[in-house]
């Protein structure tokens, strides 16, 4: 079956066997499918941080294990386990609806919940890793459930061990998380800010968040449902402060946060730089809105995204001297 409609690139590619799983039994019967066919066994979520670049001779699994279910609940907060199927956003509405603070800076980010842990997804000065609890994931080896804490997980921007050393060994088929009743609102973003004194909101709540960031996340990223893309291509680097300072000596605009690691400088502005923004090849390019954003116009393989990808690191690699590393997975 063609895969176009289960990754927000819209590539479409062909997956030898397609099936989904709303429960850990079909995850186990899947698994024993492709053992007996001697494939390989591919997970897939929302789709919407892979580029397919060939055919998948794979059984590939769609993830659909649902329910919200509340575990836990005091004065202060809750702890709720989400199936690793639900889809974000819609996990996101439901907790702004019953005042669950903690995720309404992360709306409208396309995926799944089981997904969201993978790359511990982040925007707008909030990560899940803040509100994580747990998850549970088969283990494929032996076919047994593990809970993960937040520790073992190993979060850092755009990482957790599921990216690392125990990539491809897990399944995630629930996530937990532990939200509060007595927000603590996160407006730090400069747009955020802005977008809510546009807005006229006086009475700071959940919704009016949400709906900042759902305005500002739809003027500058292409839906998916009309552009293919997969979100942000690239990490944002960090380099070296004295990198840094050299590099502000020749370009003295470049944006940079200092973190632990040094300064963070925006892939965006690299790639905006080096003249790429808004640049299209027959059915792919790069955003005009925002250059991290690779984008698919109907029709495009995902290797000429991969390649067009490679040219934007050597540019901005000879230009800058930056190495730029995707988040999107490449298949
Ligand atoms: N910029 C430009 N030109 C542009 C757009 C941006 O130079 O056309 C520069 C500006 O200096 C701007 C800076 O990039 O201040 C940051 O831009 P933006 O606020 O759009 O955020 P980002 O760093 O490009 C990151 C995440 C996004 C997340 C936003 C908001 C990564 C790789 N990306 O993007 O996450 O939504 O911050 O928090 O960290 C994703 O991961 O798929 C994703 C969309």
């Amino acid at each position: 079956i063609s895969l176009k409609e289960y990754n927000t690139f819209g590539i479409d590619k062909k997956a030898r066997f397609f099936t989904e799983a709303h429960n850990i039994e079909d995850i186990l019967e899947a698994q024993q499918f492709a053992r007996d066919k001697g494939l390989e066994l591919f997970v897939l979520g929302g789709g919407s941080n892979i580029l397919l670049t060939q055919d998948l001779n794979a059984v590939v699994l769609k993830i659909n294990l649902c329910g919200i279910e509340l575990l836990e609940e005091n004065e202060d907060s809750v702890l709720v386990k989400v199936g690793a199927g639900e889809v974000w956003h819609d996990f996101v509405l439901e907790a702004i609806s019953r005042n669950w603070a903690g995720v309404e800076n992360l709306s409208l980010i396309p995926g799944t919940v089981g997904a969201s842990p993978m790359q511990n997804i982040g925007a707008y000065g909030v990560e899940i890793k803040e509100i994580f609890h747990s998850l549970e994931a088969v283990e494929r080896s032996t076919g047994k459930v593990k809970t993960f804490t937040q520790q073992e997980c190993q979060f850092g921007y755009r990482e957790s061990i599921f990216k690392t050393t125990e990539k491809g060994k897990f399944i995630i088929t629930s996530v937990t998380f532990q939200l509060s009743k007595q927000p603590v609102f996160n407006t730090s973003y400069g747009a955020i800010s802005d977008t809510l004194k546009a807005m006229k909101v006086t009475d700071l709540n959940l919704k009016a968040i949400s709906d900042a960031v759902i305005q500002i996340r739809q003027s500058k990223l292409p839906d998916p449902k009309k552009i293919g893309n997969a979100g942000s291509f690239f990490k944002n680097p960090t380099i070296a402060e004295g990198q840094y300072q050299e590099l502000k000596a020749t370009h003295p605009s470049i944006p940079g946060y200092p973190n632990d690691e040094g300064v963070k400088v925006p892939a965006a502005w690299l790639i905006e730089q080096a003249g790429w923004k808004g640049k299209r090849f027959g059915q792919i390019g790069v955003h005009e809105l925002q250059p991290l954003v690779l984008v698919n116009y109907g029709d495009g393989e995902g290797a000429d995204i991969k390649a067009l990808s490679r040219k934007i690191q050597e540019d901005v690699k000879s230009k800058f001297g930056i190495d730029l590393h995707p988040e999107v997975n490449f298949i």
